[in-house]
C-alpha cells in the first residue's frame, strides 16, 4: 500500500515513521510513505501557501492553487483531508482505508483550506477527535499508524487484531504480566488459575464492565 502525504512540513514524519510496527512495515515493503512538500507547488519567492480569508476574520486560509496542483496528479487515489470539521475517525474507517492501494492524506494548516479544494479534489474529510490541533500532520500520522498495522503480514499474529478494543464495539480488558505480586499489588487470581473457561468469562465481563463505565455510547 502507498500513502501520499501533502504537507508544508514533510520532515515532520521521518522520525515517527522509522519506529515500531509501522517503521518495520515500511522497511519490509508492506507500506510506502511519500511526503509531498506543498511549497513545491507555489510560485514566487516566498513560496506562499496561505492568504487572508474573503469576508474578513481571524487567521489565514490555505490557497487553492498549490493544493490543486499537488492533488491533480493524484485523482486516481482516495484523497482525504485531515480537518477537525471531518467525520470522526474510527476503526471501521481504518479497516476500509487499509484495503486501498493508494491513499492521499492532505494536512490542513491555519484556519483551514479554501472550500473549492474540498469540492473538487477531496473525497473524504476526517477528524481524529473533537479538539483542534495546529495542523493535520499529527492526525495524518495517527491514520498512517492505524492503517499500517492492519496491512496483512505487518502484525505477525492475527489474534492481536481480533481481540483488541473496538473490534467488536467493546473496550479491551485489563492486561497483566510478571511479576504476579509487585510489592503486594497482585494480579487477579483468576488469571493464574489455568482455568481457560473462567479466564475467558472474566475477560468478557471486564470488557463489558469497562465499556459500560467509560464508553456507554459504544453499547447503544
Ligand atoms: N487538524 C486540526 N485539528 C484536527 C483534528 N482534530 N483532526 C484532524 N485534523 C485536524
Amino acid at each position: 500500500m502507498k500513502i501520499t502525504v501533502i504537507t508544508i512540513f514533510p520532515g515532520y514524519f521521518s522520525s515517527p515513521l522509522s519506529a515500531g510496527v509501522v517503521g518495520r512495515a515500511i522497511e519490509a515493503g508492506y507500506l510506502e510513505i511519500e511526503t509531498v512538500d506543498l511549497r513545491d507547488f507555489t510560485t514566487g519567492f516566498h513560496r506562499q501557501v496561505d492568504d487572508a480569508p474573503y469576508g474578513g476574520g481571524a487567521g489565514m486560509v490555505m490557497m487553492i492553487e498549490p493544493l490543486a496542483k499537488a492533488l491533480a496528479p493524484l485523482s486516481e487515489t482516495v484523497r482525504v483531508l485531515m480537518t477537525p470539521a471531518g467525520k470522526p475517525l474510527d476503526q471501521e474507517m481504518l479497516d476500509r482505508f487499509a484495503t486501498l492501494d493508494h491513499l492521499t492524506l492532505v494536512c490542513g494548516r491555519y484556519e483551514g483550506v479554501d472550500e473549492r479544494v474540498v469540492e473538487h479534489f477531496i473525497d473524504e474529510e476526517v477528524s481524529v477527535g473533537d479538539f483542534v490541533l495546529p495542523g493535520g500532520e499529527a492526525a495524518a500520522l495517527a491514520m498512517i499508524e492505524g492503517i499500517g498495522r492492519l496491512i496483512p503480514g505487518v502484525l505477525g499474529n492475527d489474534q492481536s487484531i481480533a481481540g483488541e478494543s473496538f473490534r467488536d464495539s467493546l473496550l479491551a480488558e485489563p492486561h497483566y504480566t510478571r511479576p504476579a505480586d509487585y510489592h503486594g499489588w497482585k494480579v487477579p487470581e483468576v488469571l493464574l488459575s489455568g482455568d481457560h473457561g473462567r479466564i475467558e468469562e472474566w475477560r468478557a465481563s471486564q470488557r463489558l464492565e469497562r465499556t459500560r463505565r467509560r464508553r456507554p455510547d459504544l453499547l447503544d
